[in-house]
């Protein structure tokens, strides 16, 4: 059956408001259909990736004449060349393929770092906010309670819904630019009542403290229910942001985690039951202290050189007080001539870094502070890298398996021992 449309998104769909939004509710309609969706929510939240970091994007548009190009095929999917407009809904960029302001580290030529200067002048002129992060939640985009969004960003998504009750599915790149100018997406998954009750349980008998337990309790979970929704009971303490931002992006790495509920904390789930909201129980499982230590060894089982040549910090993004956490590490040390610390943050949380002093304090003691990417992203890692440490589960998912390097997960003071000795401790 096809999707039900308004007078509105009729009329959208058939040109009123140019060519680009009648391609934006052609690929709209097109996806609602494939995916079974009765209609669209209305949505005036969006984040998604517009701006062409690639030298393929950078020869395609040169080759079809600019970046209207571009947005028009890897965008709004269609060959047809149409001019870009104004975006109509609230739209924020999410991070970067690099880091445009350090060619040299990550890798890029000038000539990519000024196309890319070049597309992300016309998506300002569109109407993004280019926060250039993965965590919109950090740099004011905090969507409210059953506000419907069109998120892409995986970390991005499963904190939008889980922490602040908003809802969202895991969006792409064409989606999102479509909602951009349209504010429209399709009513389906996490947007539905009926989708958003748990359906598997977890008994905390190991209460996470740091950010790396939350790290390790959300792979393990992630790894276990894959994309149902778990509702968690047995927190003892209010995890703050940088808690559940570990924890969530962790379980959106080992399994497709999209939304959990957390009793007592998260907004869906003031208890047990009402976080299943009639739902059978499912399975539910304990997660104890060998289940912990059994996550642990699964993340550092492959790592036997303990000779770091690199730290990476900041996925997801660091805030403020993870920098300045970083810094009262040190402790006065510096960066061992034998490795090297590079830590991502916004670029608005580095702003306010600079102007707090943060910054140069940091980079005084050899760190080197990034923003709008992170190594994932970039494929880029300091020269001659074989071990690195990092305090993200996420992180330590991904890096041996996009660049070959091998990891070790720990605490972020382990880390940061690390990076000032070279050597990784088990302590
Ligand atoms: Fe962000 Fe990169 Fe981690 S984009 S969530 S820092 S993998």
């Amino acid at each position: 059956m096809s999707m039900q449309l308004t007078n509105d998104e009729k009329a959208m769909r058939d040109g009123r408001d140019g060519a680009a939004v009648a391609k934006a509710m052609d690929l709209l309609i097109r996806y609602g259909n494939a995916l079974g969706a009765a209609d669209f929510v209305e949505t005036r939240n969006v984040c998604g990736t517009v701006t062409a970091t690639t030298p393929f994007m950078r020869d395609f548009a040169m080759a079809k004449g600019g970046f209207d190009a571009v947005f028009s095929e890897f965008n709004l999917d269609t060959a047809d060349v149409v001019e870009v407009p104004q975006v109509r809904a609230k739209s924020f960029h999410l991070q970067l393929g690099f880091d445009p302001n350090h060619p040299k580290e990550m890798g890029v030529s000038e000539e990519t770092v000024q196309f890319y200067r070049r597309s992300e002048a016309v998506v300002a002129r569109m109407g993004v906010n280019m926060i250039n992060t993965c965590t919109p939640y950090q740099v004011g985009n905090v969507p409210s309670f059953g506000e419907h969004c069109a998120w892409m960003e995986s970390s991005a998504v499963v904190y939008a819904n889980s922490v602040l009750g908003a809802r969202t599915n895991t969006e792409g790149r064409e989606s999102t630019s479509a909602a951009m100018l349209t504010c429209r997406i399709p009513r389906w998954g996490l947007h539905l009542d009926e989708n958003r009750r748990g359906q598997v349980g977890v008994k905390i008998e190991c209460t996470p403290q740091s950010n790396e337990d939350w790290g390790l309790l959300g792979y393990w979970m992630g790894h276990w229910v894959q994309n149902q929704v778990a509702v968690l009971d047995g927190v003892q303490h209010q995890p703050d942001l940088a808690s559940l931002k570990h924890f969530g992006s962790a379980a959106s790495s080992s399994g497709g985690v999209e939304l959990y509920h957390l009793v007592g904390v998260t907004p869906e789930a003031p208890s047990w039951a009402q976080a299943f909201g009639g739902n059978p129980e499912g399975e539910v499982r304990i997660y104890d202290a060998q289940a912990r230590a059994q996550t642990l060894d699964k993340l550092n089982g492959q790592t036997q050189n303990t000779q770091v040549d690199y730290v990476m910090l900041g996925c997801p993004h660091y805030n403020l007080a993870q920098m300045q956490r970083a810094l009262e590490l040190l402790n006065g040390r510096r960066i061992s001539e034998r490795c090297a610390l590079w830590l991502f943050t916004p670029h608005d949380i580095k702003s306010q870094a600079d102007a707090q002093g943060l910054t140069a304090a940091l980079e005084q003691a050899g760190v080197k502070i990034l923003t709008n990417s992170c190594s994932a992203m970039s494929r880029a890692v300091p020269p001659g890298t074989r071990v690195v440490a990092l305090d993200s589960a996420k992180q330590a998912h991904y890096l041996p398996a996009i660049l070959g390097v091998q990891a070790w997960f720990g605490t972020t003071a382990q880390c940061i021992d690390a990076a000032c000795t070279g050597v990784w401790s088990h302590a």
